[in-house]
């Protein structure tokens, strides 16, 4: 390095650092934020969540989010598992690292840990079914469907047996669908199916195995079994 080229640097570097004051330039606040450093959920919501569960967490293609019965409904561990894995099979990807996804641990806490404290509230006053539980009986379950569903899903309306729909959902997908129902559509929780008479677990699962009976293959099966 001659001494002519260092000066030239040191004279640069140091109007570089002038540079700050001038009005106009950029700030560190200006530089572009990587992924793995954002920590606000309402960003992280926007980047990763908002284009299938909806903006701000209803009215997405996928079941809203923001709906305390589901927040309710669903164990803080089974919530985190699906964001981190993913559901085999679906639309829903994993968000974790190892399951292919961009956000850190602590990212994948923030949204579930926001999700709750955000759009949770206190319980409902009747007894939540479980979150999970496997697939009941089909035909007492369109005994069930006949009950509850179809005055607004007549044949099948609005694609709930349509094989294409299912194919694309897993069993838990339609349970909790059919647990917290899409409020922000317009279709009631399993307490408003039949003012008054909510619906039995073994109906809930009853149904499910119902409309699961109209899939030509199972996602999650295909994905465990593969
Ligand atoms: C009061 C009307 C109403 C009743 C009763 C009702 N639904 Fe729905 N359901 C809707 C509406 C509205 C939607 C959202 C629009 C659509 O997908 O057709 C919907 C959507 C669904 C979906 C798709 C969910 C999703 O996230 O895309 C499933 C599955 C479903 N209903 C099953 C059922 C079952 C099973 C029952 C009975 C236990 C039931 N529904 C009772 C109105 C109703
Ligand atoms: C490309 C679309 C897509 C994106 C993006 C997406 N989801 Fe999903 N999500 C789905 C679908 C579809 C399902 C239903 C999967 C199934 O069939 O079980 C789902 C299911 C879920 C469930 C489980 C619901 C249940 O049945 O209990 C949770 C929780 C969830 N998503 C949270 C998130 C969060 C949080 C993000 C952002 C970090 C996100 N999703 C991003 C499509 C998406």
């Amino acid at each position: 390095v001659t001494a002519r080229a260092l000066a030239t640097a040191l004279a640069l570097a140091a109007a570089a650092v002038g540079c700050d004051a001038l009005p106009g330039r950029p700030t560190a606040a200006d530089r572009p934020v990587l992924m793995k450093d954002v920590t606000d959920f309402g960003v992280l919501w926007d980047l990763r969540c908002a284009g299938c569960h909806g903006a701000d967490g209803s009215l997405g293609g996928a079941q809203p989010m923001a709906d305390p019965v589901y927040l309710a409904l669903v164990p803080r561990a089974d919530l985190r598992r699906v964001v981190a894995d993913g559901v085999p099979g679906t639309a829903m990807p994993g968000f974790a690292a190892a399951a292919g996804g961009d956000l850190t641990d602590a990212q994948v806490d923030i949204v579930v840990d926001s999700m709750r404290e955000r759009w949770g509230g206190p319980a409902p006053a009747e007894a939540l079914p479980a979150w999970a539980a496997p697939p009941g009986n089909p035909s007492r379950g369109a005994l069930a469907f006949a009950t509850y569903c179809a005055r607004c899903h007549d044949d099948g309306a609005g694609g709930v047996l349509d094989p294409a729909f299912l194919g694309l959902v897993s069993d838990q997908a339609l349970r909790t669908a059919v647990i917290c129902g899409r409020t922000d559509l317009g279709m009631p929780d399993w307490r408003g199916y039949v003012p008054g008479h909510p619906m039995t677990a073994r109906e809930i699962a009853d149904v499910v195995g119902w409309l699961a009976s109209h899939r030509r293959s199972r996602p999650e099966k295909e994905a465990s079994d593969g």
